[in-house]
């Protein structure tokens, strides 16, 4: 399953619309998607600030979901130069090393001229850290107000820019898989060790 992630809380965000489109994309590439809009975690739920009590509500069905993802892509706008702190909130809820490492990631970026080219690369520093992978082929969409229209990006480039990403992260996803390097194929055969440990 590829979880599309709409990294904005912000209501009728084109953030969503950008997702919902490129959900519509992996579809079509007969792949199993689903989405986790940021907009429908609850605050209340983490509001106690115990990030070592882990997720709560919400956000644990999220994270749960992130946590089994063969794949993740993350659509995010540009706020004040960076990504937006509702996404930040809920990264920061995410269990590490499960959540995080060795999960493949992609990037498409919303801006009014960068086309989210910042909060990408902030994006990239911290999955980066995490041991994440991420995947190199970025998309930016600038002038997003302008370019997307009737339910789509009404550019033929950067329409074929999100559909490659898509065909070529998959590609990535599969080739990892197949070498039993990502993160759900590592965490299974941790599991299987462990448990014929304790057998012993
Ligand atoms: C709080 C806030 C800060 C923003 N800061 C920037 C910015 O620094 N640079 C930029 O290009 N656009 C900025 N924008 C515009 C959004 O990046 C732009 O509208 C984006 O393409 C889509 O955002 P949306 O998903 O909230 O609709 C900002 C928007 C908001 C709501």
């Amino acid at each position: 399953m590829i979880e599309v992630i709409s990294g904005t809380d912000r209501p009728d965000s084109h953030t969503l619309k950008v997702a919902n489109y490129v959900m519509g994309i992996y579809r079509e590439q007969h792949e199993a998607v689903d989405l986790i809009d940021i907009a429908k975690l609850d605050m209340k739920d983490v509001a106690t600030g115990d990030y070592y009590k882990g997720p709560q509500g919400t956000y644990k069905e999220a994270e749960a979901r992130v946590a089994k993802a063969e794949g993740l892509v993350i659509v995010v706008p540009e706020y004040n130069g960076s990504y937006p702190g509702s996404l930040k909130l809920f990264i920061d809820y995410w269990r590490y090393p499960a959540t995080f490492e060795h999960r493949p990631v992609a990037f498409i970026g919303l801006g009014a001229r960068w086309g989210g080219l910042r909060p990408i690369e902030h994006l990239q520093q911290v999955f980066g850290y995490r041991n994440a992978y991420c995947f190199p082929q970025r998309v930016f969409l600038s002038n997003i107000r302008s370019i997307f229209k009737d339910g789509k990006v009404d550019d033929q480039l950067l329409h074929g820019l999100i559909e490659t990403q898509a065909k070529d992260f998959l590609k990535f996803v599969n080739a990892l898989k197949a070498q039993g390097l990502d993160a759900n194929t590592r965490i299974a055969l941790a599991a299987a060790n462990a448990a014929a440990a304790a057998k012993k």
